[in-house]
C-alpha cells in the first residue's frame, strides 16, 4: 500500500461493516462493564470527555475534535505497524498512530497485531489527561533521541512496562492504565487478582533493564505512584547514561526479582500465568 511520507492514511469509516461495528460494541460493553474500580480514574475520565460511549467504532474525525481540545492531541491512522522514526516523530508531534482495522469475531481475546480497538479504547482515553499526553510526547522525542544512540531497544522496555502494561498505585489501591491491559479482558483480571505475577515498584533503570514477553500475561508489572511521578522522572533524567550504564550490566529475565527491588506483591510460582 502507498502511504504519504508520515505514513497515515485516511480512516475511510464509511468502509466499516456492520460486523466490524458489532465486535467493537461488544468489546466496548465488555471492557466498560469490567473497568470501574479496576482503572484509574482519568481513562474513565478520558471515556467520558471522547463519548467513546457512543456505539460503533468512533470516528477519528470526531474523537479528534474533542481530543484535540483537552489536550492538543490528535489520532491519526497507518496501514499496520509504522517505522520506529515515524512512530516517534508522530508522538513527539502529539500525534497518537492508530490501526483503522479491527479484529474478525473469534479473536475477542487473542491478537498478534494491534487493531483499532485495542489502539483507540486502549491507548486514546488517557491521551485526554493533560499529564499523560505530556508524557507520551517526551516519550516522542526521547525516542528520536534513543534511535541516534543506538538504545531503542532499551527505552522501548519503559514504553512496554508503563504505556502497555503499567500499574498505578492510587488511594483507594492498584488500578490498572496500560493499553495492553485495559483493552484485554482477561489481563484486566490477571494484572490485578492473580497471585501469578510479581508487583514491583517502578524505578526507571530496572525497566530499562527488563526484558519482556510478547505471546503472554506479564510475570513482573510494574507500579508508578502518579502520572506526575512518571512525567517529572522521565522527562528530567537525562537517559544519555542510562544507556550507557544499561549497555554494561546484565539484562533482567522478566521474572526476576532483584534485592534492591520493592515488592508489593512476589509472584506465587505455583500459579503459573498461562492464556
Ligand atoms: N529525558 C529523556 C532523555 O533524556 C527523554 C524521555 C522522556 C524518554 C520521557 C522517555 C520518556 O532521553
Ligand atoms: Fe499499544
Amino acid at each position: 500500500m502507498s502511504a504519504s511520507p508520515d505514513w497515515t492514511i485516511p480512516q475511510a469509516w464509511e468502509s466499516y461493516s456492520g460486523e466490524d461495528h458489532a465486535t467493537w460494541d461488544r468489546l466496548f460493553a465488555r471492557q466498560s462493564a469490567l473497568l470501574p474500580g479496576r482503572v484509574v480514574p482519568e481513562f474513565l475520565a478520558g471515556l467520558d470527555i471522547l463519548r467513546m460511549d457512543r456505539p460503533g467504532i468512533p470516528r477519528f474525525d470526531d474523537l479528534n475534535e474533542r481530543l484535540h481540545r483537552a489536550t492538543g492531541c490528535q489520532v491519526v491512522a497507518v496501514p499496520g505497524l509504522v517505522p520506529d522514526d515515524v512512530f516517534f516523530a508522530h508522538l513527539a508531534q502529539r500525534r497518537f498512530v492508530a490501526g483503522r482495522f479491527i479484529r474478525s469475531p473469534g479473536q475477542d481475546d487473542y491478537l498478534e497485531e494491534p487493531d483499532v480497538f485495542h489502539d483507540v479504547f486502549g491507548h486514546v482515553p488517557l491521551l485526554a489527561n493533560p499529564v499523560f499526553a505530556d508524557y507520551m510526547q517526551a516519550y516522542g522525542e526521547g525516542g528520536l533521541r534513543s534511535a541516534h544512540l543506538g538504545a531503542l531497544d532499551h527505552l522501548a522496555r519503559l514504553y512496554w512496562y508503563t504505556v502497555e502494561f503499567g500499574l498505578i498505585r492510587g488511594p483507594r489501591g492498584l488500578r490498572i492504565y496500560g493499553a495492553g491491559i485495559v483493552s484485554s479482558r482477561a489481563e484486566t483480571r490477571f494484572a490485578l487478582e492473580s497471585p501469578s505475577p510479581n508487583r514491583v515498584a517502578f524505578d526507571l533503570l530496572r525497566t530499562l533493564r527488563t526484558r519482556y514477553r510478547i505471546d503472554d500475561f506479564q510475570q513482573t508489572y510494574f507500579v508508578i505512584d502518579s502520572f506526575e511521578d512518571l512525567l517529572r522522572q522521565t522527562q528530567q533524567t537525562d537517559f544519555g547514561p542510562l544507556y550507557a550504564m544499561v549497555q554494561d550490566l546484565p539484562a533482567i529475565a522478566p521474572d526476576a526479582l532483584l534485592a534492591a527491588d520493592t515488592v508489593l506483591s512476589r509472584g506465587d510460582q505455583s500459579h503459573p500465568a498461562g492464556r
